[in-house]
């Protein structure tokens, strides 16, 4: 593996800054105040972060015919998380100094008050991290609900349900996307770790005997995925875990980690979880959720191989790896390198100027392009600031209408990467970016 890089020290501002400036990640609820370590997706952010978790659904479900999708409900009661384990041990040690009254995550904390520098504390006290809500108008034990801690335990109630509809058998997997929701203690680092967020995470679902390989496999997957979109492989490693680390479910975990600018850190966690989940939902739920295989005659509980990766945490990730300042033309640009398949707009359509002849065929290029991929239009400044705009939010290709076009039918092609510029004619234009991109 190559040598880790070494960062600027002052990247974590200033992409969030730049994240702020152009609209990728706002404070939420901002005029207010903002709302305690959470975030609202602008724009641009809104685009990354949907192209994150396309790229991710293509990888896992697309692309495969072993794995299915699925969208369970976020609200639950508390029987699916006390099956889980989720009530009684998903906690975090919770002290308050003695001096500034802080509350903190006492294995965070290096037993000094970050805030005041005391190291006087009561005594830690589990805090469950889950959010308690009530479903429906009448307060009481019976209308309890909690916001989804992840994505994962929807998968294992629907266990049963999904084996019924799909004709598939171990090895199989499920697949989810969606909005999880952990009361942290200590939410920090922009948006590595706040209350609301999204996750990826897909159980797979494979006879015990074949579990290891199964772990393994998907460990090389996943490590894969982020290094074909762009992450250099020596800001990756792998960390597993020691045996009495693991969480409560756990027969083994590997963290995928990065190289945030605070040191490595997890971007993903792949465990193999045995056959706890089922076991638990089976017992607490009276339910069976077994599989039966025809060809052997025999009925196993499957043991489940988890990838479990933060939609948002990815794309921190993805933003801080791609940034980068380089000089062109003697100034110094911003530049985002994000592949083209997560950038938030892979085509810029340029008109000259803002003369009508121009912006009429400038929404002929749209036309064409606007099926196949996100673009920007922008007629404002000279071309040259523009460039340097979209450098900055990672488009890979700007197509310029000058006064020429009107003539020749073609436009400038240029590639943000190396500034090199094309002419090309419109009617080959799409196929010219299909084979740019690699898609053709
Ligand atoms: N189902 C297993 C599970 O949820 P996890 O390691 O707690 O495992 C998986 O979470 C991933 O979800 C993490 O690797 C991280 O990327 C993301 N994640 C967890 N907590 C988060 C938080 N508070 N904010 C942002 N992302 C978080």
């Amino acid at each position: 593996m190559e040598a880790t890089p070494t960062l600027d020290p002052d990247l974590l501002d200033k992409v969030t800054n730049l994240a702020k400036r152009r609209g990728f990640i706002f404070q939420s609820a901002e005029i207010y105040g903002g709302f305690r370590s959470t975030y609202d997706y602008g724009p641009l952010g809104v685009n990354l972060l949907r192209n994150v978790k396309q790229a991710w659904w293509r990888a896992m479900v697309q692309t495969r015919v072993d794995i299915v999708g699925l969208d369970a409900a976020i609200l639950g009661p508390p029987a699916i998380w006390a099956a889980s384990g989720h009530l009684e041990t998903f906690t975090d040690p919770l002290v308050d100094c003695l001096k500034c009254k802080e509350r903190w995550r006492e294995d965070k904390i290096d037993g000094v008050c970050p805030n005041c520098g005391s190291t006087q504390f009561t005594a830690p006290r589990a805090f469950n991290l889950m959010f308690k809500t009530q479903a429906g108008p009448v307060e009481g034990e019976g209308s309890t609900a909690y916001l989804r801690p992840e994505t994962a335990q929807g998968i294992f109630t629907n266990f049963a349900n999904v084996l019924s509809t799909v004709r598939k058998k171990p090895p199989f997997g499920i697949a989810q996307i969606g909005k999880s929701f952990r009361n942290e203690i200590t939410p920090q680092n922009f948006v590595f770790r706040t209350r609301e967020f999204e996750q990826m995470e897909m159980e797979y679902f494979v006879p015990p005997a074949d579990a290891e390989e199964w772990y393994r496999y998907w460990i090389a997957t996943r490590l894969a995925w982020y290094i074909d979109l762009g992450i250099p492989e020596a800001m990756l490693r792998l960390h597993e875990h020691a045996k009495e680390d693991l969480s409560h479910y756990s027969k083994g975990t590997t963290d995928v980690e990065f190289f945030f600018p605070w040191g490595f850190d997890e971007l993903e966690g792949i465990a193999n979880r045995g056959d706890y989940d089922l076991s638990q939902h089976a017992k607490h739920s009276g339910v069976a959720l077994d599989y039966f295989d025809q060809s052997t005659g025999e009925r196993y509980t499957p043991y489940v191989i988890e990838p479990a990766a933060g939609a948002t945490r990815a794309m921190m990730a993805f933003l801080l790896s791609a940034y980068h300042e380089d000089l062109v033309e003697g100034e110094t640009r911003t530049v985002l390198r994000l592949d083209w398949r997560l950038a938030p707009y892979q085509v810029a359509v340029l008109p000259l100027s803002k003369k009508p002849e121009l912006e009429s065929v400038s929404g002929e290029v749209l036309g064409i392009l606007q099926p196949h991929y996100m673009c920007d239009y922008d007629v404002t400044q000279s071309i040259g600031r523009r460039y340097r705009r979209q450098d900055e939010v990672g488009t890979p290709f700007c197509v310029t209408v000058d006064f020429d076009t009107l003539s020749d039918r073609a436009v400038t092609v240029r590639d943000r990467d190396t500034t090199s510029q094309v002419r090309v004619p419109l009617e080959g234009l799409l196929t010219h970016l299909r084979k740019v991109t690699g898609e053709i």
